[in-house]
């Protein structure tokens, strides 16, 4: 079946049905090899103009989506909220109207708030790209992982991914449970019971405590950052603790099938969820993530801009 995109933004996976994560991902495959060339650039997006607007720090997600527009020639334009006119009390509506006055084509927002793209794009006409909203979901992050899954192991559908760590905090857990269980993956997480979700069953995904559960038999493990900046209680007992518990280190690994993938959204709390042995060791695929996640964001461009030809 031949799917056609036909949404206005990218909100989160969970709104997608698995033919259009695929379109993305058949799409992501297309652009990866621009990436590549010594002239990492093609004219597929000259003319548009694209909105960076990020209310939260962000290394990764930030430079991807800004080198992604670049090696497709849109137009960029950043705007810091601390240094906007939202630092005077103005409304995040009205500013979004005052940037779509500037006939901009696609805003891309990172906010600290869930749904805080989704009121974006109910107020205003250009597309809107959600690049991690509060606790909710960040789905170019839940796609790119989906793709490096898939670019070593070839298919999605009856692998096991185990998502460990803090849960309840986790837009990238969210966005990879909608996306991994739509493409027929067997998702497992594991956590302290404090970090895990109430009703987190419901999403179609193995809930377990015990790590050498999570880790043996997994295909992917995808380690989760704790996240002290959204932590208003001291939910685990101690980082130490944890890291004894839920960390990922070389004598966890020995439960690990021989051809495991080891992934971490970043930014890494080196020997608290993984140690540094794990996370350069040779299952992990942590920084081809992060090349991925270049021509994941291409592709969420190119659809979401609605241009018919590649012209690359
Ligand atoms: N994975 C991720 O969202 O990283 P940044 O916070 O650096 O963008």
């Amino acid at each position: 079946m031949t799917v056609t995109w036909t949404k206005k933004d990218l909100l989160g996976l969970e709104e997608l049905s698995a033919a259009e994560i695929e379109l993305i991902l058949q799409t992501t495959d297309s652009f990866k090899e621009i990436s590549q060339r010594p002239i990492k650039k093609v004219p597929t997006l000259r003319g548009k103009t694209v909105v960076l607007f990020f209310f939260e720090p962000s290394t990764r997600t930030r430079t991807s989506f800004e080198l992604a527009a670049k090696r497709m020639s849109a137009d960029i334009l950043n705007i810091q909220a601390s240094a906007s006119s939202l630092a005077k009390g103005e409304t995040l509506k009205d500013t979004a109207k005052n940037i779509e006055a500037m006939k901009v084509d696609i805003i891309i927002m990172r906010h600290s708030s869930s749904g805080a793209p989704h009121l974006l794009s109910r107020s205003v006409s250009p597309s809107i790209i959600n690049a991690g909203d509060g606790s909710h979901e960040h789905p170019t992050q839940g796609l790119l992982d989906i793709f490096t899954i898939k670019e070593h192991k070839k298919k999605i559908a009856g692998l096991n991914v185990s998502i460990i760590g803090d849960l309840a905090h986790s837009r990238v857990a969210r966005s990879n449970i909608w996306g991994l269980t739509k493409l027929g993956a067997k998702v497992t997480v594991c956590g302290p019971a404090t970090l895990m979700p109430v009703g987190i069953e419901r999403l179609g995904v193995k809930v377990t405590y015990d790590i050498r559960e999570a880790i043996e038999g997994a295909d992917a493990i995808n380690l989760l950052r704790i996240q002290t900046e959204r932590q208003s209680q001291n939910l685990v007992p101690s980082v130490r603790e944890y890291a004894m518990r839920f960390g990922l280190d070389a004598e966890k690994m020995k439960y690990a099938k021989k051809d495991v993938l080891i992934m971490h959204p970043g930014p890494i709390n080196r020997g608290v969820e993984i140690t540094p042995e794990v996370a350069d060791g040779p299952y992990s695929v942590i920084l081809e993530q992060v090349t991925n996640g270049i021509a994941v964001r291409m592709a969420v461009l190119y659809l979401l801009s609605g241009v018919k030809e590649r012209t690359t």
